[in-house]
């Protein structure tokens, strides 16, 4: 079975409130992420027809801080899927209500996993690519999964053989003393 990106597509706009600060006085980054850990579930939820479980995020960078007062809005589509995992891409943009100004403040990839009422993993539907823009998604997934793959590679040889990679300290501040 494959089911379209749009029918699972959330989209929510949230007002920010001063009760969700940090001590600078901007909204907390945490915040936003349990937002778009949510939309994330829902997003995969809806696709899957099951409850799904984070497995992973994928960088967040916070580009722009948000103010109290201004109106955020997330967009999450599913971008890729697997046999049970789905990469929910969430878009997150933060507008002044006064001068309508948008700011994109972060981009970011949650990988949900589906499960059953006992915990196990389950089968989710394929996806139907109706547009350039979905295929370009499913594909730059891909290519981050092969990556991250790549990269784990790399850094669990530095836990297998340390005394290998220890010249690389010398560019940075530390003292080693072992
Ligand atoms: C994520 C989890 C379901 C993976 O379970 P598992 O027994 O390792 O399952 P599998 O190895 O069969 O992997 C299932 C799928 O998850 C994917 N996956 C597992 N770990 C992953 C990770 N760290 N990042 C991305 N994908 C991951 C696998 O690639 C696989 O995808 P596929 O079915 O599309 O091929 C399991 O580790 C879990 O339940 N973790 C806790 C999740 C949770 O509680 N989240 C909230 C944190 S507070």
């Amino acid at each position: 079975m494959y089911k379209s990106i749009t029918d699972s597509q959330i989209l929510i706009s949230e007002l920010m409130l001063p009760s969700y600060t940090n001590f600078g006085g901007k909204i907390h980054g945490g915040y936003i992420l349990g937002l778009m850990d949510q939309i994330a579930f829902a997003c995969a939820s809806k696709h899957s027809g099951s409850y799904c479980v984070t497995a992973s995020v994928d960088q967040v960078n916070f580009l722009n801080p948000i103010e109290v007062g201004e109106l955020v809005t997330m967009k999450a589509s599913i971008n890729y899927v697997g046999k049970s995992s789905m990469i929910v891409g969430i878009r997150v943009e933060s507008e002044n209500i006064r001068t309508g100004n948008k700011k994109h403040c972060n981009s970011s990839y949650f990988t949900m996993v589906a499960k059953d009422e006992t915990g196990n993993t389950v089968e989710v539907p394929g996806l139907e690519l109706k547009t350039k823009l979905d295929a370009k998604r499913f594909i730059k997934a891909i290519k981050r999964k092969k990556t991250e793959l790549k990269k784990q590679e790399e850094l669990n040889t530095i836990y297998k053989n340390v005394d290998e990679h220890l010249n690389l300290l010398k560019d940075y501040r530390v003292k080693i003393d072992f």
